[in-house]
């Protein structure tokens, strides 16, 4: 890995296996995280972000869950062969998540203060005293006013916004390399929202760390992500810088998602524009998992997983339409609205 590189993901897979059979939930994602750069993972709901962000943070549980990949690389160490004890040692310090849900990430008989406390001593050695000024000087960094008297607070007793702060708070306090914030604004209201969103910017300059920001608000990403990666049915339909996405979408899904949007500045907040919905997928079935509810699909799209093709220099589609020789297609069909 070359010391540009932070994160290597290549060919990840997880399934679940149900009474069904085994439920692909991430098929074959591949992607590359540059050191303080900043992700966006977009994707209708079940497409598998979740998924993907706790398999990278080794927490998928096992069973039902089943993990794999080609190579997983993190800051230098091969996440494939990392014990469990040593994954345990990476959490916290070198990666760390902020949850979908931060009542269930928070434990509501516990002050929030022993939280913080408890996951900084798992990675430092501090006196509980140190521990604890850390502690209210990250609250205080995430905007809660009163931090030393907000540590007695029970979980239940803060507002939404508040929780996210202090999920963000115990995120960095360890001041990780990698930050995976799983919809982060999602429950808290647009005020809020932006004043969080802003916060982690902040943050994330300050710490010098990177991100993969998950959401399925195109909004957010425009606002925080440089790159993108688009994601349908547990793969990469689409990555591209924010620029290259909202400017000269290429795979049929991403211009769906963009349909309304005429302008960058303008994004819908939410992901409708598409009929129909992600199925699951049982087993890994041949072919674009977009097929059946792509306009353009051919036939070739139905029997064969689509090429990954580059048409622009850090511009990537998973689809046929790129394929000349496989669907004879006409060189402007590229950027062509
Ligand atoms: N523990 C589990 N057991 C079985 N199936 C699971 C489990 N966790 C997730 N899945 C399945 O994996 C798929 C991907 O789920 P995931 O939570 O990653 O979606 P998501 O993209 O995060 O959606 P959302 O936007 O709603 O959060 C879904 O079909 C889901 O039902
Ligand atoms: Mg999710």
């Amino acid at each position: 890995m070359d010391d540009e590189t932070l994160l290597t993901v290549d060919d990840l897979v997880v399934g679940f296996a149900t009474s069904r059979g085994e439920l692909t939930a991430v098929d074959g994602l591949s992607f590359r995280l540059a050191r303080g750069a900043n992700l966006g993972l977009v994707g209708e709901s079940g497409c598998g972000k979740s998924v993907t962000a706790l398999a990278l943070m080794g927490l998928v549980p096992s069973p039902p869950g089943l993990v794999s990949a080609a190579r997983l690389e993190f800051a230098g160490r091969d996440l494939n062969a990392v014990t469990a004890e040593e994954y345990r040692r990476l959490r916290g310090r070198e990666m760390a998540m902020v949850f979908q849900e931060p009542m269930t990430a928070l434990n509501p008989v516990f002050t929030v203060g022993s939280q913080i406390v408890e996951t900084v001593r798992t990675h430092r050695r501090l006196s509980s005293r140190a521990a604890r000024d850390l502690a209210a000087e990250m609250l205080d960094r995430v905007g809660i006013s009163a931090p030393r008297r907000r540590l007695d607070d029970y979980p239940h007793q803060m507002s939404g916004g508040m929780r996210q702060r202090v999920m963000i708070a115990m995120a960095l306090i360890c001041r990780p390399k990698l930050l995976l914030a799983d919809e982060p604004t999602t429950a808290l209201d647009v005020t809020i929202q932006a004043q969080v969103l802003d916060l982690m910017r902040d943050l994330r300059g300050e710490f010098g760390m990177s991100m993969i920001m998950i959401t399925h608000d195109l909004g957010v990403v425009a606002e925080v992500a440089e790159r993108v990666l688009i994601m349908y049915g547990g793969t990469a339909a689409e990555v591209g810088t924010v620029v290259q996405l909202f400017d000269n979408p290429l795979h049929p899904y991403t211009r769906g998602l963009l349909h309304s949007i005429p302008r960058i500045d303008r994004p819908v907040r939410r992901l409708e524009a598409i009929p129909g919905t992600v199925p699951e997928f049982i087993g890994r079935p041949a072919g674009c998992r977009f097929a059946n509810r792509c306009r353009q699909a051919m036939d070739v799209c139905r029997r064969q997983a689509p090429p990954r093709v580059e048409p622009e220099i850090g511009h990537t589609v998973a689809c046929w339409l790129y394929d000349r020789a496989a669907a004879s297609l006409p060189p402007r069909a590229v950027g062509e609205r």
